[in-house]
């Protein structure tokens, strides 16, 4: 008898979320005018969100998301669309961006967000959201930013969505549980900013890398394996800041690390790079933050690399380095950012036995590891030209980046 009260149940809920999926779920009162369709698009999106998918809102941030203003809702930003040839519609107002970071919001991002087409920024930073991502996203051609970081979004990495953004020049899905694969196509894109930290992805540095001309990347704490890819050196111009640590890289460091002059952050720590620090390094001049622990590089620190003239923290720590020039000490943490090497006269070194064995190996050949060689095919392209839309819009467009990061960035 519970049995069959249960299949009931189960049966007209199933029902009930049928017709919660359909647009008949949102009643739109005729007698309301809006601006434009893209206006009445927006509301159904947004109702259909705020009644069907999501559960709990302890802010109340959707509280006012009532009636057909839809520009007046907590979150939702609306500014006049761009007079551009793609789109008819210039100079009307549109839903150009939502901002519910930290609402602490509970739910699911329904296929209706596919209608918000002319969002340019779309920032759900630490709420939480679960299920995938839905495949309608690939419609917004004006996003430009995409935050979703610190939810709890499962799904394979959402390709479908993320490669065919035009338009999107910030990714930001760190701390959610995507899984598997990440496309190399990704770095093909003309993203600025890619931060997958924190999921459960799982793949090696593809070899076109370094077509991605972000100036962040942190695919930190994914598992990936393979080569540090030689192709960095096309990232010279570029790239500012890249954290990839504990993602299992097995290859030696390629000397192309250092074409990497704008780099700040340079962070590989927790890996299995091996061999000798390239004396390249001494290319890298504006290296603020040098993190190589945890590895299992060998030889001694090339001086070269400790005369960084902004290096501020170099750390070694737990690798089978055998020198460091005195000039280290000005940049390597006194609190044992030299400790478990192979260093004489430091302390907290690691045994001589286990130095001893350690290089009783044969020496690494790093043509071993078979990574594929850099060779500069064109000229570095010139900087992406600043974007058209959405233009100056004090409250509703932070500064790119300007969302707080979820929990620590890494570790
Ligand atoms: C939520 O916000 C709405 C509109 O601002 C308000 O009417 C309502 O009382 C609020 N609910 C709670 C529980 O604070
Ligand atoms: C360098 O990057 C550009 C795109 O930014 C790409 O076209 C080129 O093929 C890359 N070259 C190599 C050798 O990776
Ligand atoms: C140096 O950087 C490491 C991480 O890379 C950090 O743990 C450490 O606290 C930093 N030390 C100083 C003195 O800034």
């Amino acid at each position: 008898m519970r049995m069959v009260v249960f299949v009931v149940a189960v049966v007209a809920a199933v029902v009930w979320l049928a017709g919660a999926g359909g647009e008949a779920a949102v009643v739109v009162d005729p007698a309301w005018k809006f601006p434009s369709l893209r206006m009445r698009d927006a509301y159904v999106a947004l109702q259909t969100w705020k009644q069907t998918a999501i559960f709990s809102d302890p802010g109340n941030l959707t509280g006012d998301w009532v009636g057909p203003s839809v520009c007046a809702y907590t979150g939702v930003f609306c500014a006049p669309l761009p007079d551009d040839s793609s789109s008819s519609g210039g100079g009307e107002l549109a839903v150009a961006g939502i901002d519910l970071n930290h609402g602490d919001i509970a739910g699911y991002l329904p296929p209706e967000l596919g209608k918000l087409t002319d969002l340019a920024l779309l920032h759900l930073n630490s709420n939480r959201f679960c299920g995938v991502v839905p495949t309608s996203l690939r419609r917004l051609r004006r996003l430009h930013e995409l935050d979703l970081s610190n939810n709890r979004l499962v799904g394979a990495f959402p390709s479908a969505v993320v490669l065919a953004l035009p338009s999107l020049r910030f990714l930001d899905l760190r701390y959610n549980e995507f899984e598997g694969a990440v496309p190399s196509e990704l770095f093909d894109k003309n993203l600025d900013a890619i931060f997958l930290n924190h999921n459960r992805l799982r793949f090696s540095l593809p070899d076109n890398f370094g077509n991605s001309p972000a100036s962040v990347i942190v695919l930190a704490d994914n598992d990936f394996g393979g080569c540090l890819p030689a192709s960095l050196g096309n990232m010279s111009a570029t790239l500012n800041e890249l954290i990839l640590i504990n993602n299992g890289i097995n290859s030696c460091v390629p000397p192309e690390i250092g074409m990497l002059r704008e780099v700040t952050v340079f962070d590989v720590s927790f890996n299995k790079l091996a061999g000798e620090i390239p004396p390249e390094v001494k290319g890298m001049r504006k290296l603020e933050q040098l993190d190589f622990a945890h590895n299992r590089l060998t030889g001694a620190v090339p001086e070269a690399v400790c005369d960084l003239p902004r290096l501020k923290n170099f750390t070694i720590s737990y690798n089978f380095l055998t020198g460091e020039p005195p000039s280290c000490a000005r940049v390597v943490p006194a609190d044992g950012g030299d400790r478990r090497n192979c260093l004489p006269n430091r302390p907290a070194q690691r045994t001589p036995q286990q130095c001893a064995a350690f290089y009783a190996l044969p020496p690494v050949d790093c043509s071993a590891f078979q990574c594929k060689p850099f060779v500069r095919s064109s000229p570095p392209l010139p900087p992406p030209p600043p974007p058209a839309y959405p233009g100056p819009l004090p409250p509703v467009y932070p500064v790119p980046y300007a969302s707080p990061p979820p929990p620590p960035l890494y570790r």
